[in-house]
Order: C-alpha cells, then sequence, then structure tokens
C-alpha cells in the first residue's frame, strides 16, 4: 500500500486527474479514509464532504448496509454479459426503480454506467423511436445553461463554452431556449412554443427545477408545467435528467414528483448506488419501449456497454433503496431542508452575496463577483477552494456559487460548522474588497 507523501509524488508522476489545470490548481488532497459525512486526509485532517463527493455518496461514505450488499453480491455474481443473460440483483433493481417511479407512468428500464450514458441512452431513444416510427422528426431542445454530460451527445445537449470549445465543431445542431428565471420565464416559453409548433421536433431534455452544474439555478415548477404540457401537445418527447435531482436531493425523491406530469424518459445516475459504484439508468414506458419491437433486428436499441447491468452496482443500488425506505432517511432530507431554511437569512442579507437559492437539501449562495465577467474560473472560486479545504470542509465551488448538498448522514453540528465558515468566507473577502 502506497503511503504517505509517497501518494502526492506518484500521482503526480503517474495520474492526470478531471477538470485540473495542472499548472494552476492546487495539488490533489490525498484522501486515505471515508466515513460517514467526511473524508480524512494522509494527515488525518477531517474535511465535511459538502457535495457529497460530486453529489453521489447520499448515505455518507462506507454505510454498511451497502458494504454487506456489495459483498454479498459479489460471493454469488460479480459481473455477467447483459445481452442474452440476466440475473436477479438487475430484475430487482428494474422493479424497484419502475415502482418508486410516478404510479405507472414508467415500465422499463435500460441499464448503463453513469450520468452521461444514461443520457445519451436517452438521446438515443428519442432520435430512435421517430426513425422507427418512420415520422421524421430531427431536432432536439435544450435549455440554456444545461449540463448534462462530457460524452458527445450530452455535450451538444449542454451550454456551449469554455468547457467544450475545442470539440464545438463536431456537436450536432440543438436548439436552446433561454433559461426561465423570473424575468424571462414568458420569454422562455414563447421559445420553446415556437420550435414545437415547426412539428420536427423529436425531444426535450432537460434538468427538472435545478440546473445543477451551471451553478444550481432553479425555476418553478409552473413554468415546468406548462412546458411540458406545451411539449405533450405538440407530440415531443419529454427526458427529465435526475441525474442530480433525483434520490431526496429537492426534497422529494425526484423533482418530477413536485409536477403535474411525468416525462417520457428519465435519467438516473449518482446517488442510485449510494455513491458507491458507477450506474446509470434510463427509464421509459411501454409506448416508447414498443417502437423498438419488430422483426426487423435493426429497430433494437442496439447500444451496450461491457458493464451493462454490473451485478455489484445493482446489488448497491437495491441496498440504496433499502435505506431510502427507511424513515430516518426520510427525516434526514428534511431536518437538512429545514436547518437550510433556517438560516438563509443570514446569507440573504449579506453584501457580498447576490441571490440565496434553496429547494430541499441544496443551498446555493451566488456571490458577487468584482469581475463583471467572471466564471467559473472567478478568482473568488479559488480564494473560496482554499479557505473551505483550510477550514475543513472539501467544497467545490460552482464558479461565484458556493453551495451545499450534503450527504444526508451530516450532523446538524456540521452544518453549522459550514454557514458559519461560509459567513467567514464572505466576512473576509468583503474586507479585502474594500
Ligand atoms: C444533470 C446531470 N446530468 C448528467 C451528468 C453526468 O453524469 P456523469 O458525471 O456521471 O457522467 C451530471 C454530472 O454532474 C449532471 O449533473
Amino acid at each position: 500500500m502506497i503511503k504517505g507523501f509517497e501518494i502526492k509524488e506518484k500521482d503526480e508522476k503517474y495520474v492526470w486527474h478531471p477538470f485540473t489545470q495542472v499548472k494552476t490548481d492546487l495539488p490533489p488532497i490525498p484522501i486515505t479514509y471515508a466515513d460517514g459525512s467526511s473524508i480524512y486526509d494522509s494527515s488525518g485532517k477531517k474535511y465535511i464532504d459538502c457535495n457529497s463527493s460530486w453529489w453521489v455518496n447520499v448515505h455518507g461514505h462506507g454505510h454498511p448496509h451497502i458494504a454487506q450488499a456489495i459483498f454479498r453480491q459479489f460471493q454469488e455474481i460479480d459481473h455477467v454479459i447483459f445481452a442474452g443473460v440476466t440475473h436477479p440483483k438487475a430484475v430487482e433493481l428494474a422493479e424497484r426503480i419502475v415502482h418508486i417511479l410516478p404510479d405507472n407512468k414508467f415500465h422499463k428500464v435500460f441499464f448503463s454506467d453513469n450520468g452521461s450514458t444514461a443520457v445519451e441512452v436517452a438521446l438515443k431513444m428519442v432520435l430512435q423511436y421517430w426513425y422507427n416510427k418512420g415520422i421524421t422528426k430531427n431536432r432536439l431542445v435544450a435549455i440554456e445553461g444545461a449540463y448534462h454530460g462530457d460524452t458527445f451527445g450530452a455535450m451538444s445537449m449542454g451550454q456551449r463554452g469554455y468547457f467544450n470549445r475545442p470539440f464545438e465543431n463536431f456537436f450536432f445542431d440543438t436548439d436552446f431556449i433561454s433559461f426561465p428565471d423570473k424575468n424571462n420565464a414568458s420569454i422562455a416559453l414563447k421559445e420553446a412554443v415556437q420550435l414545437f409548433e415547426k412539428g420536427d421536433v423529436a425531444g426535450l431534455i432537460l434538468e427538472p427545477l435545478v440546473q445543477g452544474s451551471s451553478g444550481m439555478r432553479m425555476y418553478s415548477k409552473d413554468w415546468l408545467n406548462d412546458l411540458m404540457s406545451a411539449a405533450k401537445e405538440n407530440n415531443v418527447l419529454i427526458v427529465f435528467d435526475e441525474v442530480m435531482t433525483g434520490w431526496g436531493r429537492t426534497g422529494k425523491m425526484f423533482a418530477m414528483d413536485y409536477l403535474l406530469h411525468a416525462p417520457d424518459i428519465v435519467c438516473l445516475s449518482k446517488g442510485l448506488t449510494g455513491g458507491t459504484l458507477p450506474l446509470g439508468l434510463t427509464v421509459t414506458h411501454n409506448e416508447v419501449f414498443e417502437a423498438f419491437i419488430d422483426d426487423d433486428k435493426t429497430k433494437a436499441l442496439l447500444h451496450g456497454h461491457s458493464y451493462t447491468g454490473n451485478a455489484l452496482a445493482c446489488a448497491a443500488a437495491c441496498a440504496s433503496l433499502d435505506l431510502f425506505e427507511k424513515k430516518e432517511t426520510l427525516n434526514n432530507i428534511k431536518r437538512i431542508t429545514q436547518l437550510h431554511s433556517q438560516y438563509l437569512s443570514m446569507f440573504e442579507n449579506h453584501a457580498l452575496v447576490r441571490e440565496v437559492r434553496h429547494l430541499g437539501t441544496i443551498l446555493a449562495i451566488e456571490l458577487k463577483d468584482e469581475n463583471p465577467t467572471a466564471n467559473y474560473f472567478s478568482s473568488l472560486r479559488e480564494k473560496a477552494l482554499s479557505f473551505f479545504l483550510d477550514n475543513g470542509m472539501m467544497l467545490r465551488p460552482l464558479g461565484n456559487v458556493v453551495f451545499l448538498n450534503p450527504p444526508y448522514v451530516i450532523s446538524d453540528e456540521e452544518l453549522q460548522h459550514c454557514y458559519k465558515t461560509i459567513i467567514d468566507f464572505l466576512n473576509k473577502a468583503l474586507k479585502t474588497q474594500n
């Protein structure tokens, strides 16, 4: 086992990290232990995992129930090809997913590896649904600021910008409607209706109620209800990317639980396995599924990955669902939601804060940046990140947006430490600005 200083040295020598500019970013912190709401570095320093390690560890780290489920599964089947073969845990998971989603709206579950692949599968389902029916509909609509992943289809449906500029010429053409903030909601809806009425829109994909990576930007459920009605009237398939909003993040199990209609397709990942193993699901209803059934074999969804339906990941996901059936988990989601709302005003009244956004266990604080063209690489972000690390918090801001979406096992004391540390940072940043 590699120890202490060796980790840093060998990491620098051999590893290429995601979203990292080696020349300017802080070197990676060697984490050697994780438990509950926290992770620990090789010197024993504790960091509260404020964003659930990229929003996945909903039940906290090292949960014994998930650990046992993975171990037991390993003794039975670790992994098996999923074409022409099935296994009990995949079937159990599919049945439970169909039943945890709104009543009788979803019937079939397609397995893949992560959030991006769940989105790729959804896009293929949408486009091939119309193709198989012999109907020409080949436009796709998304919302400005969207993030659906880093594979090419997902990037094509996402906000264009500095994250994906080198690849832009290779993206397919997507129609973007405006982000429906308070001042823009009716314009955004009009833009969508105009596109839908052209008759060639195959599908609409969106992050329901909260756009995650663009800074936990929230929008109203009434607007989304109206948008969905317009999509349905115009025969546009609706895809919800609940990769981030699923699993209690918004206060309900799924963002769609706030809405009047269900989408046609939903993408799930992140908290699906409680943050233990990668897994993505794309779930739809029988009408979509049936469009792929034919004597012609090429009308099947000819898509798959080596790890599709991985049995260990399915076992972890089933164990995570067991935990969601426990009152304790639901009470924790309520407790975090309430504590966030109690502390809102503390941030709202601060001179450095532009806006505070809150839904369920997500609390986002958008800071005023002295640089009007500041983006994800805002200098405030770098300062905030270092300050939080010094104060025992693993919190990676999204540009000038500081946010909390912690594991549900976080204690009140730990949350209060996070609120206080954020305020301390704001006060310090304000002082240096004045
Ligand atoms: C809404 C949404 N969709 C898709 C993805 C991509 O998921 P993954 O990173 O697992 O590929 C993310 C990741 O942050 C996301 O927030």
